[in-house]
């Protein structure tokens, strides 16, 4: 019989788990926060990973209690876009996070199934640039869900994608949405980034790359 909490499949978060697309995504919400005369603090941005798009615009238009017609909402938010994707469409393949395209392969080697759940509708734009769809077993992107993070419909659907129940999974996130996403859908969590803002996952290290089997072992026994 398999213990009930042994890891069977490993999920990615892609922006700021696999490669650093979250500080494009901050770039492109910088810049149009200045055109709307807002200043959008590295703080404030830690509150728009993990969630969708338009989800992002309406917490920024909140910080200044600005409220605006739908279709002016939605031209803004194709504007961040069209910036984000050209920062994105000059990414070469050798921006993905050192030691990750080796972790995915030593993961594999010992069985473990690998999904990619991102809230991004670019997600496989930017895994094609950098040469890793063929990675995944399982791929659940922005264009599948209908409730972004902290909602665990994402992880729940990758899981089921992936054939493995949510409690053997183990998902990759830097958003605290998505580490709350994660829990919600009853998985273990890796934190990539500060403890102070991902506490609640499991454990918490700054990059991706440092993650390594002895760790995974670990997760497996608790
Ligand atoms: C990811 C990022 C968010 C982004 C969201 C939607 O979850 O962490 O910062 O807003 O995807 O991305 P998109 O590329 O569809 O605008
Ligand atoms: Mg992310």
């Amino acid at each position: 019989m398999i213990a009930n909490n042994v890891i069977k499949a490993c999920i990615f978060d892609l922006d700021g788990v696999i490669v650093d697309t979250a500080h494009y995504h901050f770039l492109a919400w910088k810049r149009l926060a200045n055109e709307l005369g807002i200043d959008l603090t590295i703080e404030d941005n830690e509150r728009l990973k993990g969630v969708s798009r338009l989800d992002s615009l309406e917490i920024i238009l909140n910080l200044r209690g600005i409220s605006l017609p739908t279709e002016e909402k939605e031209r803004l938010a194709n504007k961040k876009n069209s910036w984000f994707v050209d920062y994105v469409l000059r990414m070469s393949p050798d921006e993905i996070f050192p030691g990750v395209k080796q972790l995915i392969h030593e993961l594999k080697k010992q069985n473990i199934k690998i999904g990619l759940a991102s809230s991004s509708k670019n997600a496989k734009t930017v895994i094609h640039l950098l040469q890793i769809e063929n990675e995944f077993d399982a791929i659940v992107d922005g264009t599948m869900i209908r409730y972004s993070k902290p909602d665990p419909e994402i992880f729940i659907l990758a899981a089921s994608k992936l054939g493995v129940e949510p409690q053997h999974c183990l998902v990759f996130e830097d958003a605290e949405a998505g580490v709350e996403a994660a829990l919600a859908a009853g998985m273990k969590c890796v934190g990539i980034g500060s403890a102070n803002q991902l506490g609640k996952a499991d454990i918490v290290i700054s990059k991706t790359g440092e993650f390594n089997i002895a760790t995974l072992q670990q997760l497996s026994t608790v």
